[in-house]
C-alpha cells in the first residue's frame, strides 16, 4: 500500500510555531514516527508546500497512490483548488488537524474537505496522521 502524506503552509515551521496548538515535534520528527508505526506495511511518501497551486499539483499526481493523508493548513478553510483536485484524482484522502480545529476561532471551523474525506481527524497533535495511518493500514480492500 502506498500512502501520500501532504502537509501544507506553516507546516514546516512545527516545533518553532505555537507549540500549544500544534506540540513540540518538527514535522521531521512526525515524518519518522509515521515511518516507524508503519513498519513496512505501507510505503510512505511526503510532501509539505506553503503554495496552494504546488499543493494542487501534487494532488493531481496522486492517482498511483491508495490513499492520502492531508493537513492542508490554512488551506483547509479557504481552498476551492484542492478540494477540486481531491474530487478530480478520486484517490480517498483522511483530513487531519494537530489541533481541535473546534475549539478556536470560528473561521477554522469551515472546512473545504471535510465533506468529500473519508474521514476527519483533528486534535490528537501527531497521533492524528498516525490515526489515519492505522485507518489506511487496516481498511478491508
Ligand atoms: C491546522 C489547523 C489550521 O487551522 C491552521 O491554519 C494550521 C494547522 C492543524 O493542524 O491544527 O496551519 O491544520
Amino acid at each position: 500500500m502506498k500512502l501520500l502524506i501532504i502537509n501544507g503552509p506553516n507546516l514546516n515551521m512545527l516545533g518553532r510555531r505555537e507549540s500549544a496548538h500544534y506540540g513540540t515535534l518538527t514535522l521531521t520528527d512526525i515524518n519518522t514516527k509515521l515511518i516507524e508505526r508503519a513498519d513496512g506495511r505501507a510505503e510512505l511518501e511526503f510532501f509539505q508546500s506553503n503554495h496552494e497551486g504546488a499543493i494542487t499539483d501534487r494532488i493531481q499526481l496522486s492517482s498511483g497512490f491508495d490513499g492520502i493523508i492531508i493537513n492542508a493548513g490554512a488551506y483547509t478553510h479557504t481552498s476551492i483548488a484542492i478540494r477540486d483536485a481531491l474530487l478530480a484524482v478520486k484517490v480517498p484522502f483522511v483530513e487531519v488537524h494537530l489541533s481541535n480545529v473546534y475549539a478556536r476561532e470560528d473561521f477554522r471551523h469551515k472546512s473545504y474537505l471535510s465533506d468529500i474525506a473519508r474521514g476527519v481527524i483533528a486534535g490528537f497533535g501527531w497521533m492524528s496522521y498516525a490515526l489515519a495511518l492505522e485507518f489506511f493500514m487496516s481498511e478491508p480492500k
